[in-house]
């Protein structure tokens, strides 16, 4: 996938492990991975679940798009290259934060199924769950939050997700989230039932 550059390294095992911080948090570190156009809902949704789980004692850490291309990952852009580099590093940060004993939820189109499964088979399935925010590209559209769709439709903005470049929808996310049908209190309570019916919180 990446050509490993890095030689004459060796792994060490630490003497604090993933299961003692887990024990000390009282949570099972995991990863609630968004996937979904922009102005489908993911960053909102994300925000409130960690909000709800935060006033529930749990320790939780969202990463972002908008955030982290403000800094890890300043220097890529919207090729598929790029959008393939940007989620395979969030998923290595991902796996950090997870073996840290977080909850970690990341909010990123993610457009492609391959590097979204590169983040599942990374963490294990049994500590990955993933959300789409499924909304309608009109409802998106309508939405706009930043005015990128209208610079997308206008040629300003090219490779735009949705319209010029694309998004492959989830086969088997462990959640759907309709959010043309829900509010965002609604979403996070779907959220919250899932991680509950998977014995994760
Ligand atoms: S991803 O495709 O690599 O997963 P990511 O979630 O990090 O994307 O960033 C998406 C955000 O970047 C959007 O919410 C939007 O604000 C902004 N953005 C800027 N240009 C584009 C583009 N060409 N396509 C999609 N989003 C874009």
């Amino acid at each position: 996938m990446i050509e490993k550059k890095a030689t004459n390294i060796v792994w060490h095992e630490h003497k604090v492990t993933r299961e003692d911080r887990e024990k000390l948090l009282k949570q099972k570190g995991i990863v609630i991975w968004f996937t979904g156009l922009s102005g489908s809902g993911k960053s909102t949704i994300a925000n409130e679940v960690a909000y709800k789980l935060h006033q529930m004692g749990k320790l939780t850490y969202v990463l972002d798009g908008d955030n982290i291309r403000h800094g890890l990952n300043k220097n890529l852009g919207f090729s598929p290259e790029d959008r393939n580099e940007n989620i395979r590093r969030i998923s290595e940060v991902a796996n950090l934060f997870v073996d840290a004993g977080l909850i970690t939820l990341t909010a990123f189109i993610s457009p492609y199924k391959k590097y979204r499964n590169f983040c599942r088979e990374l963490v294990g399935n049994d500590r990955f769950i993933e959300v789409y925010t499924k909304a309608s590209l009109e409802t998106c559209e309508k939405r706009d939050p930043k005015g990128l769709y209208k610079k997308a439709r206008e040629g300003i903005i090219k490779d735009f997700t949705g319209i010029s470049a694309p998004y492959e929808e989830p086969e088997n996310p462990e959640l759907v989230i309709d959010t043309d049908q829900y509010s965002v209190e609604e979403s996070a309570e779907l959220v919250l039932k899932k991680l509950e019916e998977m014995n994760l919180i």
